[in-house]
């Protein structure tokens, strides 16, 4: 069943260039759509529609392999690679998801301070030798899905009256995951606690989401109980507030659940991008504009909240018994 309540659509031309009243225009319906449901979609984000387009053949590629094949890339402790069907278990789920999914990070070799230090999650990206293009359609995607967010943290940060660069130097070094999500057809009658993903809540600051014409994708509506779909917009990408972005927000903006559940009868197929900060960066309410009297959580680093977030939901990092 459709529902007939629309998430916001907004429209990101004139941004990248700087032109200042396309920036306050989308600043504006960004801190609305935060603030209201926390998702929304935008057209004219910069993304090539080329280079969405090669991810997303690569993705199908990739996912057609039988498993003993994309074994050989299994997910490391890096949360680099892939991971099989059944191996992420949403927060309060009964059951684990029903995809598989690819992921990966800001490529850094094994002589980076970082991973010298042993910063958690933080190393080389694991690429399948027998599919060279996939490290070329990713790693493509995955810079310039960062430019994309890189541009709506500059609009958000124009949204909530900071300075308009606020989050560039939190962003030095990314913990961003990209991943592709593979969504194997589920029976209509599959039972009601059997999702694709489960309802939840993204763990970091924004999500950027390309998604095929499957359909599948639904948010949960404030104050209801009624999941509204994100019917696939050709062009555009959905985008939602995560929990560390709201908690820095000092809840202003809203992190949603959401769910999907491929009912299309087909395959379908989406390109996460969890676009998330430097390990180190301090998300503190206060340095987002709230009075320290008024704020309601203490500063945190980003790398360990989000490290507990995946800790708690991927059954490849808990430690055996
Ligand atoms: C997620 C998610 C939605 C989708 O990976 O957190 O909500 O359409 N994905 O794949
Ligand atoms: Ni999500």
């Amino acid at each position: 069943m459709s529902s007939t309540i629309h998430l916001p659509l907004i429209d990101m031309s004139g941004v990248r260039e700087g032109d200042k009243a396309s920036i306050r225009r989308a600043a504006d319906a960004i801190r609305t759509a935060c603030c209201d449901i926390g998702f929304f979609y935008i057209i004219n984000h910069g993304v090539p529609q080329a280079v969405i387009d090669r991810a997303m053949s690569a993705a199908g590629e990739f996912f057609a392999y039988p498993a003993e094949i994309k074994r050989q890339v299994a997910v490391n402790k890096r949360h680099r690679g892939w991971h099989a069907l059944g191996g992420a278990t949403m927060y309060e789920a009964t059951k684990p998801d029903h995809k598989e999914f690819f992921s990966i990070g800001l490529e850094l070799a094994e002589d980076d301070p970082s991973v010298l230090a042993g910063e958690a999650l933080r190393g080389p990206n694991q690429w399948p030798q027998y599919m060279p293009s996939l490290r070329e359609a990713l790693s493509d995607y995955y810079q310039e899905i960062a430019r994309a967010g890189a541009d709506l943290l500059r609009v958000v940060a124009v949204g909530l009256g900071i300075d308009e660069d606020f989050f560039t130097d939190k962003y030095t070094k990314p913990l961003q995951r990209t991943q592709m999500v593979y969504y194997p057809p589920q029976p209509p009658q599959a039972e009601a606690d059997q999702f694709g993903v489960a309802p939840h809540t993204d763990y970091g600051c924004i999500t950027l989401l390309y998604q095929d014409n499957s359909g599948g994708l639904q948010v949960r509506e404030l104050g209801s109980n009624r999941w509204i779909d994100a019917t696939p917009i050709p062009g555009s990408l959905v985008v939602n507030v995560g929990d560390l972005l709201a908690r820095w927000s000092n809840d202003r903006f809203r992190s949603t659940l959401h769910r999907v559940i491929n009912t299309s009868g087909h395959e379908r197929y989406s390109i996460a991008t969890f676009y998330d900060l430097t390990y180190g960066a301090t998300v503190d309410p206060c340095d987002l504009g709230i009075d320290p009297a008024l704020s309601l959580y203490p500063p945190v680093a980003a790398g360990d909240y989000i490290l507990k977030r995946i800790d708690d939901s991927m059954a490849y990092r808990k430690k055996q018994a």
